[in-house]
């Protein structure tokens, strides 16, 4: 099957209720429906059940930046991807500042992808190095531990239909992209990595975005690289005007090596 070009927008800890609306009634206005691209918008949590009642299903979906591994009990404060559920699409898990700030081990990322997929919530698998791994020459060992752990709990069929943002940690809130070589041969190594586990037909169903200082001028750039389905974006998903040329560009973008 084809792979569809996918854009996530990331807006983190940033937007109240009332900002978060708005940013989509303006995004709204400025982009088409584009059948070829899935934009998906991921707000904090309690933005999404007001945006969910206003957005155009058409053009949007949601995602989540987190979820609790437990379906329900008491653990004061989480919110669980079966409280999710109606709610999102996607959900962000294991991305950098959850890895780094609130302590997530690869076991606590491995327990949340399964927790999203046993609740029919595809994840949005953040992985990548930190600068210091890629001074010492090893991304390819901690991309490969992260898929590895990350992927453990599931079947060859929940993970075909897996996204993974390939995030550099030293690329993240930049402003500049990785450099092509570098995205080239991480989206190679993890697709690469993916047959190994899961065979040829998993590897080339799985989407790999890139995340790291998107920008509008890097799109085509960033999207000419073989493998690369999409993009996750942060800081310049939070101003619609750039947004909305982020994905107008990947829509007139074409993935390479995606052959039906
Ligand atoms: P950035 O963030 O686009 O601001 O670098 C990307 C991300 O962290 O998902």
């Amino acid at each position: 099957m084809k792979r569809s070009k996918l854009v996530v927008a990331n807006w983190k800890m940033h937007l109240n209720v009332h900002q978060a609306s708005l940013l989509v009634n303006r995004l709204d206005k400025k982009i088409a429906i584009y059948r070829d691209v899935e934009v998906v918008l991921a707000p904090n949590f309690i933005c999404l059940q007001p945006i969910s009642m206003e957005l155009d299903k058409r053009k949007f979906r949601l995602a989540s930046q987190d979820g609790y591994f437990v379906d329900e009990g008491s653990y004061t404060g989480a919110i669980s991807f079966s409280q999710l559920r109606e709610l999102v699409h996607y959900s962000i898990i294991g991305h950098s500042e959850r890895r780094r700030y609130f302590n997530e081990s690869l076991d606590v990322v491995r327990d949340k992808v399964a927790a999203a997929v046993r609740n029919n919530i595809t994840p949005i698998l953040c992985v990548g190095e930190t600068r210091e791994e890629r001074n010492q020459k090893e991304t390819k060992q901690v991309l490969h531990d992260q898929i590895v752990s990350a992927l453990s709990n599931l079947t060859s069929e929940d993970v075909e239909n897996l996204v993974i943002g390939y995030e550099p940690v030293w690329a993240i809130g930049g402003k500049e992209p990785a450099k092509p070589d570098t995205i080239a041969q991480a989206v190679s190594w993890l697709r690469y990595q993916i047959g190994e586990l899961y065979g040829e037909k998993v590897a080339k169903s799985v989407r790999i975005i890139y995340g790291g200082s998107d920008e509008p001028e890097y799109v085509n750039g960033i999207m000419a690289i073989e493998g690369v389905d999409g993009l996750l974006v942060g800081h310049a998903s939070l101003n619609y005007v750039q947004f909305a040329d982020i994905i107008e560009r990947v829509h007139h973008s074409r993935v390479i090596g995606n052959e039906e």
